[in-house]
């Protein structure tokens, strides 16, 4: 399910006209359907009930306030892996005791920060981050608790950049290590480490590598209960897959059966399970809406040049991603029964859907079969809701697109679009005077 849909060849998010929006705010800009999210969620911890799972929204997916407020309401705590976003998730409005702080590289800082906050659990990579995290938690007379990531060394089949479970990663320890980390780990002191922490890629299509990473875990889990460790978290991670075409994402439900048979045993006896979603929850909960600035003809390709593109998404170019892109006003015979790269309509023009930077590698989709474009055109990219503004970027001193909220049939700005002043504001005097007095200009410098 998602709140956007043709009526009538317009396009809409819930009951908002996108034409509305993008009358009022410009392009581009992200628009992001409240129900979608809350759906999600629902549907989420619907499927996963019988493990009482606690729900920790993936923070990197869309860290926009607005949306984490609207995800706490429901309820969920929030997964963070910097101290920026734990910065952001107080912000909102999060108990800190309702959040997971991962992250393979925490400095002292981010460690401190946390542990003044109170954050629930800290998902540590490395036996140097545990030990530095119990130090800190004796320097400053503060109690955590800890689960530690390993790896499972199990196939997620995904892109390259997003398969974190495989052997060799930089995440999380090997199961070996894993073992003389938790019996190496002083039970008495502050820091107790009371679980395990996965996650093995994004997305994931099938439950099949959950399931061959679960069981390691458990396996993990007797051997320490055996060696006088007890395992009382597990934490499975994000990595859920989203309908980027029609009908590709398995349901939560197809995810929660095949785990279910496995992890009730051990819930039973009293193990906590914790599942970090974002993809699943937000990806088809937004839009990017680009307009088309310019077309061509060039070398035997057709383009459509628009005013962003990786710097807006740059999912496509940096893992080569599908993401279906439509016209927001079409005419009937143009409306799209399904979103795939090939839709079975007449007339259609294969085009090159392109940005305005200074690189070949920025296009939004390459070879695409489209209703023929004209300049001034508005583009819907869809399932841009998860990185996407996330991942955004001021390449080519490109401002950041604004963000939008739709529910039901109201609308919000959430985010203001950048302005060029804007991009300016930390390289002014002034700004860099606060940041860091500087010294007079040595007079002895040869
Ligand atoms: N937990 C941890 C520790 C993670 O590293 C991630 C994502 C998640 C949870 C949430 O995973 P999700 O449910 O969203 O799949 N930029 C890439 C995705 C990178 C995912 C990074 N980690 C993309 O655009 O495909």
């Amino acid at each position: 399910m998602d709140g956007f849909e043709f009526r009538d060849g317009r396009l809409w998010a819930e009951s908002v006209a996108i034409e509305e929006i993008v009358g009022e705010v410009g392009t581009p800009v992200f628009v992001y359907s409240a129900e979608t999210i809350r759906e999600h969620l629902a549907r989420l911890s619907e499927a996963f009930s019988p493990l009482s799972p606690q729900l920790r929204f993936s923070v990197k997916s869309c860290p926009n306030l607005s949306i984490l407020k609207l995800v706490l309401d429901t309820g969920a705590g929030l997964d963070l892996v910097s101290g920026g976003e734990l910065h952001r998730a107080i912000a909102a409005g999060a108990d800190p005791a309702q959040c997971v702080f991962a992250g393979v590289g925490k400095t002292d800082t981010e460690i401190d920060a946390a542990l003044a906050a109170g954050v629930g659990l800290f998902n540590v990579e490395s036996g140097e981050e545990l030990a530095t995290l119990t130090s800190r938690c004796e320097a400053l007379g503060r109690s955590a608790r800890a689960a530690l990531r390993i790896n499972p060394e199990v196939e997620p089949g995904t892109h390259r950049h997003t398969a974190t479970g495989r052997r060799a990663t930089k995440f999380g320890v090997d199961l070996a290590e894993a073992a003389a980390i938790f019996k190496g780990h002083d039970h008495r002191s502050p820091l107790r480490l009371v679980g395990l922490h996965l996650h093995i890629g994004s997305p994931i299509a099938t439950p099949a590598p959950y399931l061959d990473a679960i069981d390691k875990a458990l396996s993990l889990r007797d051997d320490l209960r055996k060696a006088g460790c007890t395992i009382e978290v597990l934490d499975l991670g994000g990595g859920f897959a989203a309908d980027y075409t029609t009908g590709q994402a398995p349901p939560a439900k197809a995810y929660a059966e095949r785990f279910l048979p496995r992890l009730a045993p051990a819930v039973a006896e009293g193990l906590e399970i914790i599942l970090e979603p974002g993809r699943s929850i937000v990806a088809n909960a937004g839009i990017l809406l680009v307009r088309v600035v310019f077309t061509k003809n060039s070398g035997g390709r057709r383009f459509a040049i628009c005013d962003a593109g990786m710097n807006a998404l740059i999912r496509p170019s940096h893992y080569d991603a599908f993401h279906f892109i439509w016209p927001a006003r079409v005419g009937e015979h143009w409306v799209p029964p399904r979103r795939e790269a090939a839709p079975p309509l007449e007339d259609l023009e294969v085009v090159d859907v392109v940005g305005p930077l200074c690189e070949t590698g920025d296009y939004l989709a390459l070879d695409r079969a489209l209703p023929p474009l004209a300049r001034g055109e508005v583009l819907a990219v869809f399932t841009a809701g998860a990185y996407g503004m996330s991942m955004a970027n001021r390449y080519n001193s490109s401002p950041l697109p604004a963000e939008v909220l739709v529910d039901g049939d109201r609308w919000r700005l959430i985010r203001a679009r950048e302005s060029y002043d804007d991009l300016l504001e930390h390289e002014r005097p002034a700004r860099l005077a606060r940041a860091l007095p500087s010294p007079p200009l040595s007079t002895s410098c040869p």
